[in-house]
């Protein structure tokens, strides 16, 4: 079967309750509907998950950026995947390179957190990608494997089956720049044939693997347009709501 598309938005640390439920209202009212032929969930800060929940259109999922993987306890200023399960949330973005790189997030935390997000019954957003130096060097792909690897460890395939994985070199996130169509197209293809190798071939067919880093409007298209890119996680792009609309409209064009 063949993969439906996925845009997801990653408001990062953008928007208050207010501003949320303002985007909800715009694209609930936008003169130009999302199109229904493809999948989408946003990606808010915790404290606007609750309200943005219901205000919503049916069709956009919840999606949370981050998750601790305790169950429960002294762990001051966590939030627990039952946690966000609870208020609605669907997806959670786990391995940022902002979470890896000005947290200090481990592989090993990231495997932990993508456990913790299946056990409570959402899907993971497991974010790989090189940065500068890595590609300069011509480790890109020996980068993704080993991040791709480790996140997916503790799953089964039928557990990675419905996983996400966002491919977003750290060079590209907020730069202004992107690796080709195709570049992203080949590091994707290899990312797919390792979880093929580890999980088998009904995983590596039905797991959506996106492109993240620098996608707007203007250039979606292109990454949409590739056999083995799914879909997107926006960063920049996707906080108006008139430009979430245009991603979505641009998506699926590009995926008839
Ligand atoms: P960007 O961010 O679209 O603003 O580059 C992407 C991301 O960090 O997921």
């Amino acid at each position: 079967m063949a993969r439906r598309k996925f845009l997801m938005g990653n408001w990062k640390m953008y928007k208050t309750v207010g501003e949320a439920l303002a985007f909800a209202t715009a694209i609930t009212e936008s003169k130009t509907p999302l199109p229904e032929s493809i999948d989408y969930a946003v990606a808010a800060p915790f404290t606007a998950l609750y309200a943005l929940g219901s205000a919503l259109p049916e069709n956009v999922l919840l999606g949370a950026q981050n998750v601790y993987f305790e169950h429960e306890g002294a762990f001051t200023g966590e939030v627990s995947a039952r946690m966000l399960a609870d208020v609605g949330v669907k997806y959670v973005i786990v391995g940022h390179s902002e979470r890896r790189h000005v947290f200090d997030e481990s592989d090993e935390w990231i495997r932990h957190k993508v456990r913790a997000v299946i056990g409570a019954g959402m899907l993971p957003v497991l974010c790989v990608g090189e940065d500068l130096r890595q590609r300069e060097l011509n480790h890109t792909l020996r980068v993704c494997e080993r991040q791709t690897l480790s996140g997916l460890a503790e799953l089964t395939p039928e557990q990675v089956a419905s996983s996400v994985i966002a491919y977003e070199p750290v060079w590209a996130i907020g730069s202004g720049q992107t690796p080709s169509p195709d570049d992203a197209e080949g590091v994707i293809r290899s990312i797919r044939h390792v979880v093929e190798q580890e999980k088998g071939s009904v995983a590596a067919n039905s797991i959506r693997i996106l492109y993240g880093g620098s996608v707007k409007p203007g250039n979606i298209a292109g990454f949409m347009q590739q056999a083995n890119i799914d879909g997107s996680l926006v960063g920049g792009a996707s906080l108006d709501p008139a430009s979430f609309v245009d991603l979505a409209v641009a998506t699926a064009g590009a995926a008839q």
